[in-house]
């Protein structure tokens, strides 16, 4: 089931976010912003009556972007991901025409993850990370939706 964070998601949150990430981690302050600022949307992935994952879209316009998705590690490959996203896809309908997001290049399980989803690479930022590796820019067109919507969101 996903949900809207709520304030006591938020050590889980930080705990996944923390495990998942090393430079780009959000700590406690930056998801309890979210949870307040207006054009944010955060949501948390339960099993179990457990938090197992959570994604962060804010809604600028009409542009959907999500800034942050990851899933307990010890959950990876069962469909969490899968789940945030098709859920995503459905909250964000009729509310923008495309979503973006920006994903580090090496990082394949997330990229087949989004274009499973439709989403396709648009662009890439050279040294976008600390570290210096390259994003990649994906993006989504709700315009095109009906050539994934069988295999994206019904499935
Ligand atoms: C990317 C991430 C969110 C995927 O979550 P997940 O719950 O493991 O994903 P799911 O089980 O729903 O699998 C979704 C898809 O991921 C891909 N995937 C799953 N396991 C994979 C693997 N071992 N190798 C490559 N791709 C894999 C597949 O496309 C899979 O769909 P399929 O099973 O129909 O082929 C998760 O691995 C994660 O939190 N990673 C670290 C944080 C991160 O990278 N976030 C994204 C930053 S932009």
């Amino acid at each position: 089931m996903v949900r809207r964070m709520r304030e006591e998601d938020i050590p889980d949150v930080v705990r996944i976010s923390e495990e998942n990430f090393s430079t780009e981690a959000w700590g406690e302050a930056a998801f309890r912003r979210e949870l307040t600022s207006p054009h944010s949307h955060p949501f948390v992935a339960v099993v179990n009556q457990k938090v197992v994952g959570y994604v962060v879209v804010w809604i600028l316009y009409d542009e959907g972007t999500i800034m942050t998705l990851a899933v307990d590690r010890s959950m990876w490959g069962k469909g969490v991901g899968k789940e945030l996203m098709r859920f995503l896809l459905k909250f964000l309908r009729g509310k923008v025409k495309k979503v973006l997001l920006d994903v580090r290049k090496s990082n394949v399980r997330a990229i087949r993850l989004y274009q499973r989803f439709g989403f396709r690479i648009v662009g890439e930022r050279p040294g976008y990370y600390s570290d210096g590796e390259n994003a990649l820019l994906m993006e989504y067109l709700y315009t095109e939706e009906v050539s994934h919507e069988g295999q994206a969101l019904s499935s």
